[in-house]
């Protein structure tokens, strides 16, 4: 049975900077607050009217495909991964096909709804396609367009100064050699589904009694999924209990990382390069002291993208590989915690 190895990786974020200080004209935050809390300086927001999440997907697609020196044509299969999707359906998968050109039919395109973690599980399925030899080149994209959904007055603060927009991508294939991934692990715990969540507009229908979900019961069809009171009362931004995510974040991440170790008989100190999701910069140092890995062995630039979710570990991948700091035969780990709650952890022989 084959193994799957990265053959080509690309990343795109837009010009458009936006520092700690540009958010200050819209709410009541600082540059040092930011800084502290969360160790970001800037992150880039898209171009309103003229990019979309599939559109920056694209760019960092193309650049996979050619990295990895195959055509569009080539591609078999898309696996597509974002909270902040173009349209609520279809998904981006299909929107991506047809943004590159991709015309012939016989590929498959699919969504994957796992916020931070939307990535590692990305991974773990293009894997099994792999591995069964069902594909040969398969485009898996994360991508995020933040930016256009959140809150920008000092109401929303905690959550929007800590997101930004971009998109990774990567090109798998199969190879007989000794390199690729090595294990993927995967969890959930929908306990705490709504601990950090966009519930509006959605198809809940006021499922639980405790949760003021933006609408009144009336004795007729429809009302449900979107509801002026969901608009008038900002109801559709995104909600974090930003402590709760922290503790769990900081214990999954080491959990899940040590698990995927454990498995393949592999120590802490193997890892050439940890590559966390981008969600805090406390929480990847956090983890990298659990961990007792040098300054060398972990790569983050969330100081200059924010976080991207999705997007997050393909664009810190893709910067880490050009900078020259992953090498052939480097263990590589991924890792990533968020929403759901989800999380994983993939290892790779580079
Ligand atoms: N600027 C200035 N003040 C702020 C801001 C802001 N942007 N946001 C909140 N505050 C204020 C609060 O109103 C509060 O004021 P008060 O004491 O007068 O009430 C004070 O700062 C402290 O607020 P907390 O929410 O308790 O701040 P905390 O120290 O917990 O930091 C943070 C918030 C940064 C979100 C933190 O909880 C955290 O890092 N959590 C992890 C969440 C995370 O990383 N999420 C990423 C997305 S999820 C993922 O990718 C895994």
């Amino acid at each position: 049975m084959p193994s799957t190895k990265i053959a080509g990786i690309g990343h795109y974020v837009p010009e458009n900077v936006f520092t700690n200080d540009d958010l200050t004209k819209y709410m009541d935050t600082s540059d040092e607050w930011i800084r502290e809390r969360t160790g970001i300086e800037e992150r880039r927001y898209a171009t309103k009217y003229k990019e979309t999440t599939t559109t920056m997907g694209a760019h960092a697609a193309r650049a996979a495909i050619e990295k990895a020196g195959i055509s569009k044509e080539d591609v078999d299969f898309i696996i597509f991964c974002t909270l902040s999707p173009d349209y609520y359906f279809p998904g981006c998968g299909v929107l991506l096909q047809r943004e590159l050109g991709i015309t012939k039919t016989e590929i498959g395109a699919l969504d994957i709804r796992n916020q931070c973690s939307g990535f590692v599980y990305g991974l773990s399925v293009a894997d099994q396609f792999i591995r069964s030899g069902m594909y040969k080149n398969i485009l898996l994209v994360g991508a995020e367009f933040h930016s256009m959904g959140l809150d920008f007055s000092t109401e929303g603060r905690t959550v929007s100064v800590i997101f930004g927009d971009g998109a990774g991508a990567v090109i798998l294939q199969p190879t007989e050699e000794s390199e690729g991934i090595l294990t993927s692990k995967l969890h959930s715990d929908g306990t705490y589904a709504e601990e950090l969540a966009l519930i509006n507009f959605g198809s809940h229908s006021g499922y639980h009694d405790d949760i003021d979900y933006g609408f009144h019961n009336e004795d007729k069809p429809g009302g449900l999924f979107a509801t002026e009171k969901m608009v008038n009362e900002g109801m559709m931004y995104p909600y974090m209990n930003g402590q709760k995510v922290f503790k769990k974040a900081v214990v999954k991440f080491v959990e899940v990382i040590n698990e995927a170790l454990k498995s393949e008989g592999l120590e802490q100190s193997d890892i050439d390069m940890l590559i966390p999701h981008q969600a805090n910069l406390r929480i990847a140092q956090f983890v990298q002291k659990s961990l007792g890995l040098s300054d060398d062995q972990v790569f983050n630039n969330i100081q200059k993208y924010g976080n991207t979710t999705a997007a997050s570990i393909p664009i810190a991948l893709s910067e880490a590989h050009a900078a020259g700091k992953i090498k052939k035969g480097d263990l590589v780990c991924l890792a990533a915690f968020g929403s759901g709650f989800t999380w994983g952890s993939t290892l790779i022989r580079w």
